[in-house]
């Protein structure tokens, strides 16, 4: 049998990543024709989610159905993890049952600690630290609304979170510029930003971090924004609504970067806050069309990781 293949970072798709975007538009094309498509018949997936979720829970539900297969959702309180089993004896005992596994946790090291001990593949459906499905739906947007990912520009603008530091190993992958615009103290993580620099020195992608939204967003093809507190940051609030506030997407900063720019926003958004209304709602806003990929990009990755398509 061979090796299972556990998604947890972008880095996991490093060699694949033009293959499995092809393979979400063929699956978009083929949905869009009423084309069954079934490789995981009698397939089952358990989704583990230990945050709040509606994109990532209901894309990867319908979208094992939509495969033939059946998806279980799973939340830690009614499982016995939530009094004292390990993850360790929960991913050996769940790998009995079912084909592949989705977790949403808080901390990176308890994914890679399910992933160690589970014979089935492990898809992040984000952490602390990364959201690899995320980047993967975006990448996909951005090429169906302005083509060929080698050399356009991104910036991201708000948080150097667990999106952002995905966004800048996805897109130094592809081959595309980004500049980071994050207040100071709020960068993405060190170590991942050397290793997308280290590979957007191949791929001839420059990334970088900024501390002015408006020079992040100078001749870019996207503008990209995230909540401002993440799950777990609640306590944050105050402090980081006050510091993020000049980082707002709103009219004058899309403005600056240009009529041709789209815009994008992984959701849930704060209105108001991160973007304002007549942004996420106004003509350059790709936000929904992004929202929905993430069905198809699901479908994609589950086909290719479940059962190796
Ligand atoms: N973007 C995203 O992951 O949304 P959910 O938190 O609703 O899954
Ligand atoms: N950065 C956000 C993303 C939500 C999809 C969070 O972690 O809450």
């Amino acid at each position: 049998m061979p090796a299972k293949r556990d998604l947890l970072s972008m880095l996991d798709v490093r060699e694949d990543l033009v293959g499995l975007l092809e393979f979400a538009t063929n699956l978009k094309n083929r949905t869009k024709a009423g084309e069954p498509y079934e490789p995981l018949r009698g397939r089952s997936l358990a989704m583990i989610f230990e945050k709040a979720s509606t994109r990532t829970r209901v894309s990867f539900e319908v979208g094992m159905t939509q495969l033939g297969g059946h998806a279980l959702f799973l939340s830690p309180d009614d499982l016995q993890i939530g009094r004292g089993e390990t993850i360790a004896d929960t991913a050996r005992v769940l790998s009995r049952y079912v084909d592949g596994i989705v977790y949403r946790a808080f901390k990176n090291e308890n994914v890679r600690e399910l992933a160690k001990h589970a014979t089935v593949p492990v898809i992040n459906g984000l952490d602390d630290r990364e959201h690899p499905c995320q980047i993967i739906t975006d990448l996909f947007t951005i090429q169906e609304h302005k083509g060929a990912l080698p050399g356009k520009r991104l910036a991201y603008v708000g948080d150097g979170n667990n999106v952002c530091n995905s966004l800048l190993l996805g897109c130094a992958i592809a081959g595309m510029h980004v500049s980071a615009g994050v207040p100071k103290g709020y960068e993405p993580d060190a170590s991942l930003l050397a290793a997308a620099k280290r590979i957007g020195k191949e791929t001839g992608a420059e990334i970088a971090v900024v501390h002015d939204p408006f020079d992040a967003v100078e001749r870019t093809d996207v503008v990209y924004t995230d909540v401002w507190v993440s799950m777990g940051m609640e306590k944050e609030r105050e402090e980081r609504e006050r510091t993020f506030l000049p980082f707002q997407v709103n009219g004058k900063l899309v403005k600056a970067a240009g009529k041709d720019a789209i815009v994008m926003h992984c959701l849930p958004a704060h209105r108001g806050l991160e973007i304002t209304d007549d942004v996420i709602d106004g003509p350059q806003s790709v936000v929904f069309d992004q929202a929905e990929n993430r069905l198809h990009a699901q479908k994609a990755i589950l086909a290719r990781f479940l059962a190796g398509v």
